[in-house]
């Protein structure tokens, strides 16, 4: 008898252990919906996208990410901190998210235990990109950060913007309005934050603290920087290295340009 409620126990602690949630929170309540539950969903269906992830056209079944905010209180200037299993973790404007047309906007994507999805291009231990994912049916515009499609999703949490949140990552207002630093900050934000702190502030963690104890532009050659940036593995190399290459779609020339001229900039500050 003992072993069978030992058995049983087991087994239902096993199966808690497999159970795929994604969390929704806003400020006041929280709500986990687990895959089977969302498979379920009327308002989930296949989504074809062109995959920035993967590498090529892919279809999921998934919910739009309006539906599943729709049930949160969501002020037009918050943000969703989309968080991931694996220490990724970004804001993403919750105005984009909500948007929704037919077949416009973002979705999140639900992998199906019984249909698993492929490993991921540079997954070393052959991880697919579920449980959940968020994908975008918007084609490639600049406001898409390639971080937005954040994999291995576990929680969308409705919070104020990054920039009421870690103030101290602000352009002082004497910087003119055109200055590369401004977009430096906007891109650092959109696409840097998702694994990388600065001075502590922000959530990411996967990548180190990009203020504290220094700033990158204060041992690196600018050019060797921007070379970095662009495709760290041109730089130095290493198995377990971790840092993605941006094509020139997701960060261009330019921005490249404006986040180091962010980074110098709140490294001058600090001096
Ligand atoms: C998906 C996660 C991820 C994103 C997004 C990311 N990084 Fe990184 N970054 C890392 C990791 C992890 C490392 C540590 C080295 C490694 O494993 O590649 C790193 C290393 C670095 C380094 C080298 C630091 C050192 O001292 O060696 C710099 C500089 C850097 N990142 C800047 C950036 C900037 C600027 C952006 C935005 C354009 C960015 N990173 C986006 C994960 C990321």
């Amino acid at each position: 008898m003992r072993t069978a409620i030992a058995f049983v126990v087991g087994l239902s602690l096993a199966l808690v252990a497999h159970a795929q949630t994604l969390t929704v929170a806003d400020r006041q309540s929280s709500h986990a919906y687990t895959t089977k539950e969302l498979l379920a969903d009327p308002a989930t269906r296949d989504v074809t996208v062109d995959d920035i992830v993967y590498h090529r056209t892919m279809t999921y079944r998934a919910i739009p990410a309006a539906k599943l905010l729709k049930r949160t209180k969501t002020g037009v200037d918050d943000y969703v901190q989309a968080r991931a299993t694996d220490d990724f973790s970004i804001a993403i404007p919750a105005r984009l998210l909500e948007l929704e047309s037919a077949d416009t906007g973002a979705f999140v994507a639900i992998e199906d235990p019984a249909a698993r999805w492929p490993s991921l291009p540079q997954a070393k231990n052959k991880e697919s990109a579920g449980p959940f994912y968020i994908v975008w049916r918007t084609g490639r515009t600049a406001e898409i950060s390639s971080e937005y499609w954040a994999y291995k999703l576990a929680a969308l949490t409705v919070t104020d913007s990054p920039y009421k949140r870690w103030p101290g990552l602000a352009v002082d207002a004497s910087v003119a309005a055109t200055s590369p630093v401004r977009r430096g900050l906007d891109r650092f934000v959109a696409v840097c934050m998702a694994c990388h702190r600065f001075h502590g502030e922000g959530e990411g963690t996967q990548g180190p603290d990009l203020g504290t104890p220094m700033n990158p532009v204060d041992y690196f050659q600018p050019q060797a920087l921007r070379k970095l940036l662009r495709d760290p593995a041109s730089v130095r190399h290493w198995p377990d290295q971790k840092m993605p290459a941006f094509s020139a779609d997701s960060l261009s020339d330019a921005d490249i340009d404006a986040i180091v001229a962010w980074l110098s900039y709140k490294a001058r500050q600090r001096r």
